[in-house]
């Protein structure tokens, strides 16, 4: 068992699990798992507990979809509630010959991590961008190289202190440890865009529950993340008050009858829905469900817009704007009315893999596949003694192997930081 990487999304209305592999460079989505989770607000976790039971569900499905044992993940964090900065690291080469060794390359690192943050912030990951060996820059791999003097050019990512505890405590609760947080739109686009489209310059926006992360990329670099604290959940909240249902009444109705734009239906199309006090059932005019959430999401789409006109950032857009998220995405007429919103080319993206072809897959698998580019990899271990081989349709038990794989999965600093000059920054 090789390459294996487990990845999490903690999400405002779902904890999602994917364990995914690398076989012959071929990504394999191998197990999947969701639990619905009312322990996040806005992408933040705020009631431990219920984060860490949802967890376990969502861990335990994906390893009995896997027949793997998982150990540790990596976790998402928002773009927007990120921050980067630039940093240097310098250190002298230890050995006598000059000759640069793993050692030296993990004291610069070090060294580029020392940075003064606010008390309330903490790093959470280091991207390597180039090294330099006595002057002479955009080295990748110093190691075997001879030189005086190393340094690294590197970026730092930081968070806030409580949001990273919290998740990291969370995951460790739940019988996990953390291999690492991922910026999400990092994770996202690596399975949702295509190269020209970050290279052209391009929004991606996921629009989940409670937030909307928007992220431009352009020349393959993230250049811009916010968070804006508003979602699909607010629709089904418009609808739940408006029409006096319950909540969940009102996600079955945006889910069934849902449209974007209320020109869609007609005026004299109703449904029967439950009274919200239990007493019998009431009409509801599907105009009525139209109108409320064509003016919640048009203002979702203004919020996107203006956060993009401010930032100076249409003129970069090139490839235009891809959606993902679970928020608009099967909403009826969505398409149309995003792209006259916007003017600009529209799309909605999801991964395009069995298992996880599912905008609220985007996350969880898009982080799997980031992670795995970089040959990071999770620690798991195979759950059965017994992998049991089917012959075509007959379902006979033809074979099995009897090894116990426990193999440590993880690749050294050196492995890690060679394929780990992210472009994206
Ligand atoms: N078929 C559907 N039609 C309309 N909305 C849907 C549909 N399926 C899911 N949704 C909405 O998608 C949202 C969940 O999307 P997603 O899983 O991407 O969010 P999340 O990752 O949990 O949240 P966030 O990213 O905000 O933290 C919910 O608001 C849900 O109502
Ligand atoms: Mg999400």
């Amino acid at each position: 068992m090789n390459n294996v990487v487990v990845s999490l999304d903690i999400g405002s209305s779902k904890i999602s699990v994917v364990i995914a592999e690398i076989n012959k460079k071929q990504f394999n989505i191998i197990g999947v798992g969701t639990s619905e989770c009312k322990g996040v607000k806005k992408g933040v976790i705020v009631d431990i507990d219920a984060t860490v039971e949802a967890i376990r569900n969502s861990v335990e499905m994906a390893q009995q979809m896997s027949n793997i044992q998982v150990k540790s993940a990596f976790v998402n964090i928002k773009g927007g509630y990120t921050t980067v900065i630039d940093s240097k690291g310098v250190v002298a080469v230890s050995r006598e010959d000059k000759e640069i060794t793993q050692e030296d390359v993990n004291r610069v690192i070090q060294a580029a991590k020392v940075v003064a943050l606010p008390p309330d912030k903490e790093i959470i990951d280091i991207i390597p961008k180039q090294f330099i060996i006595d002057g002479y820059d955009e080295i990748r791999d110093p190691i075997g190289m001879v030189g005086v003097r190393l340094e690294v050019d590197a970026k730092l990512i930081s968070a806030s202190t409580t949001n990273v505890q919290n998740i990291i405590r969370t995951v460790q609760k739940a019988g996990l440890s953390v291999d690492g947080i991922i910026i999400e739109p990092l994770g996202t686009s690596a399975i949702v865009l295509n190269e020209d489209e970050k290279e052209l310059g391009v929004a991606l926006v996921d629009i989940g529950a409670e937030t909307m992360d928007i992220s431009v990329f352009r020349k393959k670099k993230l250049i811009f993340s916010k968070v804006i604290p508003v979602g699909g959940n607010h629709i089904t909240n418009d609808i739940s008050v408006l029409c006096k249902v319950t909540f969940n009444d009102a996600e079955k109705i945006k889910r069934q009858y849902g449209v974007a734009n209320s020109k869609l239906v007609k005026s004299e199309e109703t449904i029967k829905i439950n009274n919200i006090a239990g007493k019998g059932e009431k009409e509801i005019y599907l105009t009525d469900i139209a109108e409320i959430m064509e003016a919640r999401i048009s203002e979702m789409l203004y919020i996107i817009k203006n956060e993009l006109e401010k930032n100076s950032l249409i003129g970069y857009l090139g490839a235009g704007i891809v959606i993902t998220g679970g928020g608009l995405f099967n909403i009826r007429g969505i398409q149309e009315t995003a792209q006259n919103h916007f003017e600009l080319p529209v799309r909605f993206g999801y991964p395009n893999y069995i298992g996880v072809a599912n905008p609220t897959y985007s996350a969880s698998a898009g982080i799997a596949m980031y992670v795995l580019k970089q040959k990071r990899t999770s620690t798991v271990t195979a759950e059965n003694k017994k992998t049991i081989k089917y012959k075509d349709s007959l379902n006979e038990e033809t074979a099995s192997t009897t090894e116990k794989e426990d193999d440590e999965l993880k690749f050294g600093w050196l492995e890690r930081i060679k394929e780990f000059f992210a472009d994206f920054f």
